[in-house]
């Protein structure tokens, strides 16, 4: 029964994980001891108090920062180092200035040592899908905010890693672009089903993406609750019409706020 056989291994294992900064007035304890596991294909948002170690868990797991001690891993392997099969999307979009659209998608895929038409090819399927077509060749700098956050996205899908890491890629944006590019990449992981970590301030941005909403409690940062988001896909912005929407809206924004009052303490 090969063709039946399910991948039993979660694509995400964070095992108790620890990092402690050496800060300028000694260590700051960022994460304390969190722990989740992540199914392939999940849209994973996290939320919770500036501070609380968000951006610290997404840069272990994209193997920019070693945890103080605890491992994640990987398809059942411990990440060490970055890897092509891990795309990161940052709230400041981390174009190459003097590289065009085209350009910067293509990075990635010369790296993969793909051939000049493939390059092309996968280059311009992006593109497109990022609604682009018209700025293939022009430079970051003539740009919007929003079209040079579709750049860095379509960079990151077209080396077509197995998961994507995204810190607040919309939280630079104004309210009309956001919503926008939230319903964009609503469509394109509902096709393409990526595993996705996302992070944001944006509590109705987590739900109307995510299949499970992560709540991380005040630092030092552990994973207070998990929500799951059993409002069906394929969703749009309607979806945030809907009375559970509404129910889950305050029930997470509520929990929020108490973190949010924990760090005024
Ligand atoms: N390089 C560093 N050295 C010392 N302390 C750090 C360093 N980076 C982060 N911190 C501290 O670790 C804690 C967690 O930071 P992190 O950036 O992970 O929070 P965050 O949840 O992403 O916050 P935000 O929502 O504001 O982006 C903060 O108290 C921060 O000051
Ligand atoms: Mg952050």
């Amino acid at each position: 029964m090969a063709g039946e056989e399910r991948n039993l291994t979660p694509k995400v294992v964070i095992k108790d994980v620890k990092k402690v900064y050496e800060g300028r007035n000694g260590p700051v304890v960022a994460l304390n001891g969190a722990n989740l596991e992540i199914q392939d294909n999940e849209f994973i948002c996290v939320v919770g108090p500036s501070g609380c170690g968000k951006s610290t868990l997404l840069n272990i797991l994209a193997g920019l920062l070693e945890p103080t001690s605890g491992e994640i891993l990987v398809d059942g392997k411990p990440v060490e180092g970055t890897s092509v099969d891990r795309g990161v999307v940052f709230q400041q979009y981390a174009l190459f200035p003097w590289l065009a659209v085209k350009k910067n998608v293509e990075f990635g895929l010369k790296l993969q040592k793909k051939s000049k038409e493939e390059c092309e090819e996968i280059a311009m399927k992006y593109i497109k899908m990022v609604g682009l077509e018209k700025f293939t060749n022009s430079y970051p700098k003539e740009l919007s905010g929003g079209m040079k956050q579709r750049v860095a996205i379509a960079r990151a899908y077209a080396v077509n890693p197995s998961l994507l890491l995204m810190d607040e890629p919309f939280g630079a944006l104004d309210a009309q672009t956001r919503t926008q590019l939230q319903t964009e990449l609503l469509k394109t992981w509902e096709e393409e089903k990526k595993t996705c970590f996302f992070i944001t301030h944006d509590v109705e941005e987590a739900i109307l993406l995510a299949s499970r909403v992560v709540v991380m409690s005040a630092r030092p940062g552990r994973i207070k609750e998990v929500i799951d988001i059993d409002i069906p896909y394929p969703r749009d912005q309607e979806s945030k019409m809907l009375p559970r929407f509404t129910e889950l809206k305050n029930y997470i924004w509520n929990m929020v706020y108490k973190e949010y009052l924990e760090v005024q303490k």
